[in-house]
């Protein structure tokens, strides 16, 4: 990013070129929290990390790499049920959609979406929001590929995100919010985030979301303990970002991923669970540590939900359910809804 622009509404815009540039609305606040949060989430009785931490540059590679394993259904299974919704959409729709998208996601799920676009519209516009900057790699190579394209990255949390669209300009959107994150908010805050997109949206928006199902726990367990263990470096990159970002000195030869899939709660919860009795300095953050062997540091909640919960949810958070598509399986459903 080399052109910015301090404007006087206080966020930050990068122009790139005539079709890419990039809005950090809250630049300082997301740094500062990192170091806030890790303080107060290990100085806690039970100790935990949140999940969104995971994804530094790193973290988000393994993520891509999670995302291409066998075990790991979620993914391919969402791609196939967007690839068949793809001659509905266009009916669907009816007119011009602007492209919103709540964590600038896999590549080839957006490319699914814009490739519907690409045969309707003229111009395509595409608003993908993210915390990390990962997307402006996957946007320059999106500009290559679709010629009528222009991307306003937004650089933030996805509330911080949206509340900026909110106050952008009047047009349409469809709003996708896939691969079944929602699944990493708890329920209460999930109801929440749900009221806080429909109270953003406008009428005529449409709300794409989505969602993991209820299933076999041995399946669930799998998906989230791999075989090859690239879920175990996912969940233990985030001590590294950590040692790096905060000057700490976690050994993460002491500690071990573990993921289990509890059935009452309707959630696989993933932990890092100290092989020792160990301490741990944190420097930035003035801080030493003491972890007792078999402790366990809850990083990921990754909620299933049956499907008369889910309609259940949006009806209670002010949606009107346009249109629901599952796979032949029934691992994951898709979810089109509009502000009712
Ligand atoms: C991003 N999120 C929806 C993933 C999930 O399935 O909960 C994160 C993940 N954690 C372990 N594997 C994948």
């Amino acid at each position: 990013m080399n052109e910015t622009i301090q404007n006087n509404l206080n966020y930050k815009k990068y122009i790139i070129d005539s079709r890419l540039k990039y809005f950090k609305p809250h630049t300082t606040k997301i740094e500062n929290s990192f170091a806030k949060e890790i303080s107060y989430s290990l100085t806690q009785d039970s100790k935990f990390i949140s999940p969104k931490f995971f994804y530094d540059k790193k973290g988000s590679d393994l993520f891509e790499q999670i995302c291409s394993l066998d075990e790991y259904y979620p993914t391919r299974t969402e791609i196939s049920i967007l690839k068949t919704i793809q001659t509905q959409l266009p009916l669907l729709l009816g007119g011009y959609f602007r492209l919103v998208e709540l964590g600038s996601g896999s590549a080839v799920k957006t490319r699914v979406i814009l490739d519907v676009f690409d045969k309707i519209y003229d111009q395509i516009e595409y608003f993908p929001i993210d915390i990390s900057e990962i997307l402006t790699e996957s946007s320059e190579l999106l500009l290559k590929n679709y010629g009528h394209l222009s991307i306003t990255g937004i650089i933030d949390t996805y509330e911080g995100g949206l509340e900026f669209i909110e106050s952008f300009d009047n047009k349409k959107n469809l709003i996708l919010f896939l691969g079944s994150s929602f699944g990493n908010f708890s329920p209460d805050e999930g109801k929440k985030f749900l009221e806080k997109i429909n109270a953003i949206m406008k009428h005529e928006d449409l709300f794409l979301i989505g969602l993991d199902l209820v299933k076999n726990k041995s399946v669930l367990e799998n998906a989230y303990d791999d075989s090859k263990g690239i879920t175990a470096q996912f969940n233990l990159n985030v001590l590294s970002r950590i040692n790096d970002e905060l000057d700490a000195d976690f050994d993460l030869a002491n500690f071990k991923h573990h993921a289990i899939y509890n059935e009452k709660e309707q959630r696989v919860e993933m932990y890092l669970k100290s092989l020792v009795n160990q301490s741990v300095i944190i420097s930035k953050s003035n801080l030493s540590l003491l972890f007792q062997k078999d402790e366990l540091i809850h990083t990921e909640y990754s909620y299933k939900y049956r499907l008369d919960q889910i309609e259940d949810m949006m009806r209670k958070t002010g949606f009107d359910i346009k249109k629901t598509w599952l796979d032949e399986n029934n691992l994951f459903v898709l979810i089109l809804v509009s502000k009712i």
